[in-house]
């Protein structure tokens, strides 16, 4: 007997490879795919039929109101607005996971350059200060003396875009060779954790920059803490990068729109495969 095979719509605006491999992965597991660009599509807030949705537009705003939309229509997106919204903006990120007290790095939020100079004052430096929206490690900066301070603080100030005038405060973590972790989470399953090391002359760990990538052996602890964070952030498809800290793991981030070939390269670990299977038992259930 043939089981019932649904429509999945994958939400994108330019495809990555991990666009091209959960296409695939859901094809090959019975799927009928609808890939649809959304800078090419107008999407009704009434009258969309119910379909699987699955949200992969690079542009934090375009992945959020394309979900927004989709849930005026009664469809529950993967991931929803809530998550991709909260997952993309780093102030809303780290409210959510405070709020559960989830451990974080000691932050401060300031609204503008005037309180961000008193929040370095009262961190301390060497300090870390990033935007509250950017990706990539873009604007994520260092920063180690008043010199460097002022720089920022007029840099910022030069964009014309509200939230780029937001500094997020924080202290600087000091990890092991500067390595951070990144685990995947699927529904409730931690499908593994790896570790990003900085390129050379790098103290930012992404891979967009030539971060290397190894799969961590025993990864229990930090993949209860990323479970935990993935509930808060109310995630079913989402990664979480933690920092080993002094007082132990914390979460740095959450992505609710999460890259994975880094991921699949260090683990062996096939992410659009597990995609497509938790969907699959979501539509049997
Ligand atoms: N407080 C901190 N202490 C030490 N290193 C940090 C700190 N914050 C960020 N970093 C380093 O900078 C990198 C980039 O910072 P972060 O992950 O916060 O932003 P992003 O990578 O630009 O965002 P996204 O992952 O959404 O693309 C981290 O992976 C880490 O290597
Ligand atoms: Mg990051």
């Amino acid at each position: 007997m043939r089981w019932f095979h649904p429509v999945v719509k994958v939400y994108y605006d330019m495809p990555r490879i991990e666009e091209k491999l959960i296409i695939k992965a859901l094809e090959d597991a019975g799927f009928k795919v609808e890939p649809i660009n959304v800078t090419k599509t107008p999407l009704p807030l009434s009258g969309i039929q119910e379909h699987i949705a699955l949200i992969r537009a690079v542009s934090m705003f375009r992945s959020t109101y394309t979900a927004a939309v989709l849930e005026a229509n009664g469809i529950k997106p993967i991931n929803s607005s809530f998550t991709i919204m909260f997952s993309g903006d780093k102030v809303l990120t780290y409210s959510v996971l405070a709020a559960n007290n989830i451990p974080i790095p000691k932050t401060m939020i300031t609204l503008n350059g005037e309180s961000a100079e008193k929040a370095y004052a009262e961190m301390g430096f060497p300090l870390v200060d990033k935007p509250p929206l950017g990706s990539w490690g873009r604007l994520v900066t260092l920063i180690r003396d008043w010199h460097e301070a002022k720089i920022v603080i007029e840099h910022r100030s030069m964009f014309n875009t509200p939230q780029m005038k937001v500094h997020i405060v924080q202290e600087y973590v000091k990890m092991p060779e500067n390595r951070d972790i990144r685990c995947f989470i699927i529904g409730d399953r931690c499908l593994g954790c790896i570790y990003r090391k900085p390129s050379e002359g790098e103290w930012r760990s992404n891979v967009a920059l030539g971060g290397k990538v190894e799969a961590l052996e025993n990864c229990e602890e930090e993949c209860e803490l990323a479970i935990k964070a993935a509930r808060a952030l109310k995630g079913k498809v989402i990664s979480i990068d933690i920092f080993e800290s002094e007082r132990g793991l914390i979460v740095n981030e959450v992505n609710g729109v999460p890259e994975f070939k880094g991921f699949m390269r260090a683990t062996g670990v096939n992410v659009a495969e597990n995609i497509a299977e938790y969907i699959k038992a979501k539509v049997k259930r």
